[in-house]
């Protein structure tokens, strides 16, 4: 931005000069022409004299104009029309109005300056030479007059992407001058469209402040439920990055196939240059959806028959979370077997990094402990997250409105792709039976995550220890326990 203001400033300084120098020599050269011709006659004839300084007077009086026209088109185009019409003023118009300004400026200075001379006479005589340079610059022409016509047309502006042309181009229109539409392609390529090609060719426009959709596809087996399929998709795609909040993304069987049944997501986008990194981000959100519901993504398929051998060790994915299980602080109580019975009844999702996994204020009835990954505690203060706690492997969250009942607290969101337990109400309440100290370490944690809360919002710290009491009482109520 500074850049380009000082940029602006350092050309209007050189306007004035030249401006300045140009009118100077010019009035020097009208008031003291006999001088001038006194001092030139010791070399020249009075007809050499006289055609010099016509010469002299043309040139400076084609510059004169020529940063008038200039100053008249800044004034005109990056003012006037910039503020009437709230965008800027194409490239082309502005060429043209520059050059049928300054030929007609050049015509009547022509005109006073050699008064003898019959500009109409010249034109008739010289339409043979206007045949040959149509001939020549047949197609210049043919381009420069489709390029009114698309200006005249304005079916796209500079910011929409297009693809345009045989090829295909796609990308986001850059400018449009006399000759040729300039497109950034989304391989950061310039592709130049002439206006004579663009003319004659369909054009597909994607508007720049119209909520422009996009359509990503993938297949299901038969045997998972569509119903389910289309409200997991739907609420993983509707709020990733990009994605317009004003229409819910639209999820639909577009096809019941030889081995799958056939989706389409249509999803609308704020920015629509940005849709290849978006569409991949609505891909990785259905594929993790997909896998967190137990729903699975269909391939061709063959049935074969295999033969099973009889497996000689128990699973070692239980023994892994039981692990898991052992390392988190507050299940310490847990004797080898409670901690098995939990890991069996634990079930495990995985998230894409900034999928939210828990959202502030929302209904909770099961905690959950980091198995990989990292994700990030946030609450909402005035309106923007502000983050609380970074939790990591052997860590756990949404114990406090599942002990307590009530909504969730804060919301968390993965830092990078994390794999998390969820552990239910029931599996907790036959814990809490059978080792009534968890009660009490649990509330202890609450308590301390409480305080972290409101402190970090600038608030009166609690008492955490008279919080914890009274949290045991309500934990304890809460699940039936003596
Ligand atoms: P819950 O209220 O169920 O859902 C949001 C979770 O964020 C909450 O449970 C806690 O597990 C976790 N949480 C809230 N505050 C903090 C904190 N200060 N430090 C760590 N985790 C927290």
């Amino acid at each position: 931005m500074a850049d380009k203001s000082s940029n602006q400033k350092n050309r209007f300084v050189v306007f004035i000069l030249a401006t300045a120098v140009v009118a100077l020599a010019l009035y020097l050269l009208l008031n003291f022409e006999p001088s001038l011709r006194n001092y030139l006659s010791a070399w020249l004839t009075s007809a050499a004299q006289g055609s010099l300084i016509n010469i002299a007077k043309l040139v400076l009086w084609s510059v004169l104009a020529f940063l008038g026209v200039r100053a008249l088109n800044t004034v005109l185009f990056d003012f006037v029309f910039r503020i009437r019409r709230g965008y800027e003023a194409p490239a082309l118009v502005r060429n043209i109005f520059s050059m049928v300004a300054f030929t007609i400026l050049f015509l009547l200075i022509f005109n006073r300056i050699y008064t003898e001379v019959n500009l109409g006479a010249l034109f008739t005589t010289s339409a043979i030479f206007g045949v040959i340079i149509g001939l020549a610059l047949q197609d210049t022409l043919g381009n420069f007059f489709a390029g009114i016509s698309l200006h005249a047309d304005r079916p796209f502006q500079v910011g929409d992407v297009i693809t345009v042309g045989q090829q295909k181009h796609t990308g986001v229109v850059e400018s449009i001058n006399w000759r040729a539409i300039k497109i950034r392609t989304f391989q950061n390529h310039i592709a130049l469209v002439s206006n004579s090609i663009a003319a004659k060719e369909a054009i597909e426009v994607c508007p720049r402040d119209n909520l422009n959709a996009r359509l990503i596809y993938f297949s299901t087996i038969y045997t998972d439920s569509p119903a389910k399929t289309i409200h997991v998709v739907r609420e993983s795609v509707r709020d990733a990055d990009n994605v317009s909040e004003k229409i819910t993304p639209i999820v639909r069987i577009r096809n019941l196939g030889d081995s799958s049944i056939e989706w389409e997501i249509k999803y609308w986008l704020e920015d629509y240059a940005k849709y290849n990194d978006t569409d991949a981000l609505v891909r990785q959100r259905t594929w993790y959806a997909l896998r967190r519901n137990g729903l699975t993504f269909a391939f061709p398929t063959r049935t074969l028959h295999l033969e099973r051998k009889v497996a000689t060790r128990p699973s070692t994915a239980e023994d892994e979370i039981a692990d898991r299980l052992s390392a988190v602080d507050v299940f310490a109580p847990l004797s080898a077997e409670e901690l098995r019975q939990l890991a069996t009844a634990t079930v495990g999702h995985v998230f894409a990094p900034g999928e939210t996994l828990i959202r502030a204020g929302d209904e909770g009835s099961s905690m959950f402990v980091v198995h990989n990954g990292r994700v990030q505690v946030q609450v909402t203060d005035r309106g923007k997250a502000r983050p609380v706690a970074v939790l990591s492997e052997g860590n756990f969250f949404g114990e406090m409105a599942l002990f307590t009942g009530e909504p969730r607290t804060a919301s968390v969101v993965a830092l990078e792709e994390t794999e998390v337990l969820e552990i239910g109400h029931a599996a907790m309440k036959h814990l809490f039976e059978t080792n009534p100290n968890l009660a009490e370490s649990v509330s202890w944690t609450i308590a301390e995550r409480r305080a972290g809360l409101t402190a970090s919002a600038e608030q009166a710290v609690p008492d955490s220890l008279a919080e914890s009491a009274g949290l045991l009482v309500s934990i304890k109520r809460f699940f039936g326990l003596r």
